[in-house]
């Protein structure tokens, strides 16, 4: 079976460019004051206006591709509350509360409960760790959940969210600490297919998803590197960080249109396309 088939061009098998909704948080407050991932350096300039440009870049970028971005209020104290991503996961209109890893996130947790809630989404309480779409994702032409675990959420609350959603979860383990979120190694391209960087993952989890996903595209090393991972597609367009030129291309290739975005000041706290979007799944 040829697994890395990331050079060939093909039609993406399944396309749903529907009307996506996004939950957004302006970087107002944005700032790497603590380093609670590899790439977060307390000594490096952070630029916050520029920043905060780069972002209403990427709301254009949703907006012009026909999506609707909702916003929830960011607070001051809570420089990370920008990766709107880690707040929820939300499938089947229900929003899977996240329960941070670290104590310098947990507060976001509330914010977002209080947002889901008031904004007439169902809203499950979390009994475990997890941080929300960082590791969790899904894929409704495959009707899987996928969920990563190893640095931040906790294996038990994918268990968890089995049961919240009623629907399959596949575990991965993720190896690597630069890539400590389930979204920075793997995404979406469309409703059944993905995309990831192999190395991020355990052997095991490896061997999942070559024979779950055989026809997924493969990311290398550099384009891990450069947040490429950390896309958003509508299963015809993919809003990719702009330093990932080399991914972009493999996408592209792959049949997919690519919308670069400069998040390069959002990178310095780690995030970047995905980790600022919640997919908010009626
Ligand atoms: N500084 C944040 C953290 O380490 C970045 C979160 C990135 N979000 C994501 N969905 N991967 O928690």
């Amino acid at each position: 079976m040829e697994k890395h088939r990331s050079s060939i061009a093909a039609a993406p098998a399944t396309r749903s460019p529907g009307r996506r909704t996004y939950l957004m948080c302006r970087p107002a407050y944005y700032a790497v004051e603590y380093a609670i991932n590899p790439w977060m350096d307390t000594t490096a300039p952070v630029d916050a206006t520029l920043a905060c440009a780069q972002w209403e870049a990427l709301v254009d970028a949703y907006t012009l591709l026909g999506h609707e971005v909702v916003t929830i209020e960011p607070e001051p104290g809570l420089p990370d509350m920008v990766y709107s991503a880690n707040g929820a996961f939300v499938v089947d209109g229900i929003a899977y509360g996240a329960s941070f890893r670290y104590p310098e996130r947990r507060p976001e947790a509330d914010a977002h409960e209080k947002w889901y809630r008031t904004s007439g989404w169902t809203f499950a309480e979390p009994e475990f760790i997890n941080e929300g779409e960082g590791d969790f994702t899904y894929l409704p032409g495959r009707e899987l959940i996928l969920a990563g675990w190893g640095f931040r959420t906790d294996a038990r609350a994918h268990a968890e969210a089995a049961d919240v959603f009623g629907r399959p979860v596949v575990s991965l383990r993720l190896v690597d600490p630069r890539y400590y979120h389930l979204d920075t190694a793997l995404a979406p391209l469309d409703d059944e297919r993905i995309a990831y960087y192999p190395e991020a993952f355990a052997p095991g989890s490896r061997l999942l998803l070559e024979r779950l996903f055989p026809d997924a595209v493969i990311a290398d090393a550099e384009d891990a590197a450069g947040f490429g991972l950390n896309f958003v597609s509508d299963g015809r367009s993919v809003v990719i960080n702009a330093e990932a030129t080399g991914f972009a291309k493999k996408l592209r290739d792959a049949g997919y249109e690519t919308v670069p975005v400069d998040l390069s000041e959002l990178k310095k706290g780690g995030g970047s396309v995905k980790c600022c979007t919640a997919e908010l799944r009626q």
